[in-house]
């Protein structure tokens, strides 16, 4: 059997890590001649190429060299799509896998899961049924259209699993399995705890002429990158001083920059006010580990991330989600989780700002993320013939 996996950009790396080793573990049993044997080609599109966002992953998570990396780059949404198509195309008339496998909500996913069903290739998505319902979020537009076109549906939670029911999708695509980043996250966890929070520092601080003081359990970490928080100076130069005049006298806060918005500070004149504040520090974007261990001992988190949200549920991390709605509900307060919506607006924020660093840690462990999601899927992978 052969498998053809995919990723594009950094969030798909700690999804893609279980299945490879798993599929690894699977291959031991049986020789390469076996029908059980799976080969399994791994292609990254390239659509992050900076070392810290792509390569340290594959390192750090111990992922193999892709086999074939597109080259894809950055570009306007319909450019990414469309030159994965052309070159991921090419890929499938070549190998002819039985399997495309894509992961997350990236335009990878979903330009390749289109790619697959026109080339008449089964397809499955992990981390299907996932809906925030905002159709201007770019991901909303990919998990749809991936869904509403795979043959296997891969899912994290069961309240995916009925977002996908409601759709209409045939219960026989469905398959709950979990969560797969929390694979990643039970295998990786023992080494991120052997992290020093200064050394982190030390090695990803942007300016290096900056004293700071951090002690565990007694900073806020910071994590913006989406378009709807960063992409317009009206919604960000707010959330900027909220963060420089509020938060940071309070408490010293870590900030891991997305390119993305280290870009738009740049363009909109405030990175000069960022760099200025004592009590902000911020660091380059970090690896797996990094950030894992600063999430571990922050006394809270503000992040627009649908993946460190739900890491931050897992160790149980107080968490403000800058964002009106979430294809993670699983993660809310509300549904037994650790973090609040707060979406952009300074005056939710603050409100809820204040009542969160009253909460205790309270780690959160949903049905089925036990670390064994990747096993489950290679397991139905082999036996399905759709
Ligand atoms: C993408 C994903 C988003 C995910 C995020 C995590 C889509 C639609 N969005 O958004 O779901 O949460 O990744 O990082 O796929 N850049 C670099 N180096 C890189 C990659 C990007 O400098 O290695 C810069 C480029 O200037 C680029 C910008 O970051 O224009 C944004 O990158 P892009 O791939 O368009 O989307 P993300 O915002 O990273």
């Amino acid at each position: 059997m052969k498998i053809i996996s995919v990723v594009g950009a950094r969030p798909n790396f700690m999804k893609i890590a279980p299945l490879c080793h798993a599929i690894y573990r699977h291959n031991r049993q049986y020789s390469t001649n076996s029908q059980q044997y799976i080969e399994h080609i791994l292609v990254h599109t390239g659509q992050h190429y900076d070392d810290k966002m792509s390569e340290y992953f594959f390192k750090s998570l111990n992922i193999p060299k892709a086999d074939i990396n597109l080259g894809i780059g950055s570009g306007t949404h319909a450019e990414q799509v469309g030159k994965t198509m052309i070159e991921f195309e090419k890929v499938l008339k070549k190998y002819r896998p039985d399997w495309v496998v894509v992961v997350g909500d990236v335009n990878a996913t979903c330009a390749c899961s289109i790619t697959a069903k026109k080339e008449h290739i089964k397809c499955a998505h992990i981390e299907a049924g996932l809906r925030s319902l905002d159709m201007n979020m770019p991901e909303e537009i990919n998990r749809l259209v991936t869904d509403r076109l795979c043959d296997l549906l891969f899912t994290p939670d069961k309240i995916s699993t009925n977002n996908l029911i409601k759709e209409g999708i045939s219960k026989s695509k469905i398959k709950f399995v979990g969560n797969i980043m929390i694979d990643t996250l039970n295998a990786q966890k023992e080494k991120a705890e052997q992290l020093s929070i200064e050394n982190i520092i030390l090695k990803n601080i942007v300016n290096h002429d900056k004293t700071f003081s951090i002690s565990s359990g007694r900073y806020a970490l910071i994590t913006i990158h989406r378009p709807s928080n960063v992409d317009s100076q009206e919604v960000l130069e707010p959330i900027i001083n909220f963060l420089i005049n509020e938060i940071a006298n309070d408490l010293p806060l870590l900030w891991s920059i997305h390119p993305r918005t280290l870009k738009q500070l740049n363009a909109f004149k405030l990175i000069d006010k960022v760099k200025k504040c004592k009590q902000l520090i911020l660091l380059h974007p970090l690896g797996y580990h990094e950030l894992l261990r600063l999430n571990m001992s922050a006394k809270i988190m503000l992040t627009d991330s649908g993946g460190i949200q739900e890491e931050g549920c897992l160790l149980g991390t107080p968490c403000l989600t800058l964002r009106w709605n979430t294809e993670r509900p699983v993660t809310l307060l509300k549904h037994g989780g650790c973090s609040v919506l707060v979406g952009n607006n300074v005056d939710k924020i603050r409100t809820e700002y204040r009542n969160m660093l009253e909460q205790k840690r309270k780690p959160v462990r949903p049905a089925f993320w036990d670390g064994k999601t990747a096993e489950r899927i290679v397991d139905i992978l082999t036996k399905t013939n759709v």
